[in-house]
């Protein structure tokens, strides 16, 4: 049977994810590729109930970045097991907007919480699945913030972040790509979405080559 080939895509708000995902699908479905697309949190009945609760919801003024924490492993376990092993293990293509390195980023790095526990409750929330390839979309937290404006919608939880805090998340993905150079490739988010496109359609055919025969 083909492989199942998992692959996330990481970046701050307004990078680009959700055109760049799109366009990963259609390249892959052209070649008659079965792809699932998921969110984090979100992805299954309980995962979207943790985003709602994350994201949308005013009362929650007073969350802990422990509590946080748990809630985004929380939704991880639950798609994980639901969700994404079933789909690798049907050889499909399972994409994902946001995996555990968005966990080591906001909540290690950018809220400060000790990266031995952020590992170790990361960790046993995958129980082991990792992605073959983690798409970095890097921009300036400037570039960054000023998309999210432009939206001109009302921001969520997280997007009503101070400019800091977004410039301390794109440090994070930094480092971590240097850590883990194997998995991650940083790519400039900046540039137009056909060449960035482009150069993940070439990563993915270097790195996946088995998926393609
Ligand atoms: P998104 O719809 O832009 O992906 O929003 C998800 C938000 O949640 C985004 O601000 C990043 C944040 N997040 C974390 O802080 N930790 C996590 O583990 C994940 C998956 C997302």
């Amino acid at each position: 049977m083909t492989p199942g080939f998992l692959i996330s895509f990481e970046g701050s708000e307004g990078c680009g994810k959700s055109t760049q995902i799109q366009r990963l699908r259609a390249r892959f479905e052209a070649l008659g590729r079965t792809v699932e697309i998921l969110r984090e949190p979100g992805g299954t009945v309980v995962g979207e109930h943790i985003r709602h609760l994350l994201q949308h919801t005013p009362e929650v003024t007073n969350l802990t970045p422990e509590a946080e924490l748990l809630l985004f492993a929380a939704s991880r376990a639950q798609l994980v097991r639901e969700k994404i092993r079933p789909m690798l293990e049907a050889g499909h293509v399972v994409v994902l907007d946001r995996f555990l390195d968005s966990t080591t980023v906001y909540q290690g790095i950018a809220r400060g919480l000790p990266l031995e526990s952020v590992y170790a409750i990361t960790r046993f929330a995958v129980g082991g699945t990792l992605p073959h390839l983690t798409l970095v979309l890097d921009m300036s937290a400037e570039a960054a913030w000023q998309r999210i404006q432009a939206t001109g919608r009302e921001l969520d939880r997280m997007e009503s972040q101070p400019l800091e805090f977004f410039d301390k998340v794109r440090q994070g993905y930094l480092h971590l790509a240097v850590e883990q150079p194997d998995r991650m490739v940083v790519l400039d988010a900046a540039q137009t979405p056909e060449a960035v496109e482009a150069q993940i359609w070439k990563l993915v055919e270097e790195r996946c080559h088995a998926l393609q025969s």
